[in-house]
């Protein structure tokens, strides 16, 4: 749907003192993959994107759920830019994965407003796929309820690391498999207000 995601795997990434970097970020980051101008001018073009599917829906109730706490900063710049003749709300969704030994992997999932799903078109709003578990966690989750329609939007992908299909509506960027900070992502809760999409140091994880 919309225009084609941007794909940065095989681009040089810029060098961390291009960019002004607040000085405790400096020295742990080992690039920059993407700046803080190139993303918001893809969210711009998302938006349109969305704007422009749910314009052709009848119903057009669009829900839109903010994934915690990655996608927190993705959502606040692209709902305001959504445009389309219809009625719309927000609400958010926590997933939290517990890891554990031996295919021990669960997904735990509590969208805040559960009485607001049902007749709705929903769109989940998520900042980052990897493996695909989480998004996968929330999608089923929603069986459990009867929304309207079910679609994703998804800031950046790491394709490469997929390990279960998840269909995905709107994507920003490819990016490839490194732990990317920034724009809202986080490690060990560190980083999110990074302004750029920056690539961590091997040496930080
Ligand atoms: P998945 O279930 O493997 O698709 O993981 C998705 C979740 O893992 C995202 O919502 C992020 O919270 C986190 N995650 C995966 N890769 C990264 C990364 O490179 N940086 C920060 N968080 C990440
Ligand atoms: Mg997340």
């Amino acid at each position: 749907m919309g225009s084609s995601p941007i794909d940065v795997r095989e681009r040089p990434p810029y060098a961390v003192d291009q960019f002004r970097v607040k000085t405790e970020y400096e020295s742990d980051l080992e690039s920059i993959l993407i700046s803080e101008g190139e993303i918001e001018n893809r969210v711009a073009a998302l938006a349109d994107d969305i704007s422009e599917e749910y314009a052709t829906r009848s119903g057009r109730e669009l829900y839109a759920v903010c994934v915690l706490k990655g996608a927190m900063r993705f959502f606040g710049s692209l709902t305001p830019q959504l445009d389309f003749d219809g009625a719309f709300s927000e609400g958010v969704v926590r997933a939290d994965r517990y890891s554990g030994g031996e295919g021990a992997d669960r997904t735990e999932v509590r969208f805040l407003e559960r009485d607001m799903i049902d007749g709705k078109d929903i769109l989940i709003v998520e900042d980052i796929i990897d493996e695909g578990r989480t998004l996968r966690a929330i999608l089923e989750r929603l069986d459990d309820y009867d929304p309207n329609s079910v679609e994703v939007a998804v800031l950046f992908d790491k394709e490469a690391r997929r390990a279960v299909d998840v269909d995905i509506a709107f994507t920003g960027f490819h990016i490839p498999d490194e732990f990317v900070v920034g724009y809202g992502l986080d490690y060990d809760e560190e980083y999110r207000n990074l302004r750029h999409l920056g690539v961590l140091k091997d040496s930080r994880l």
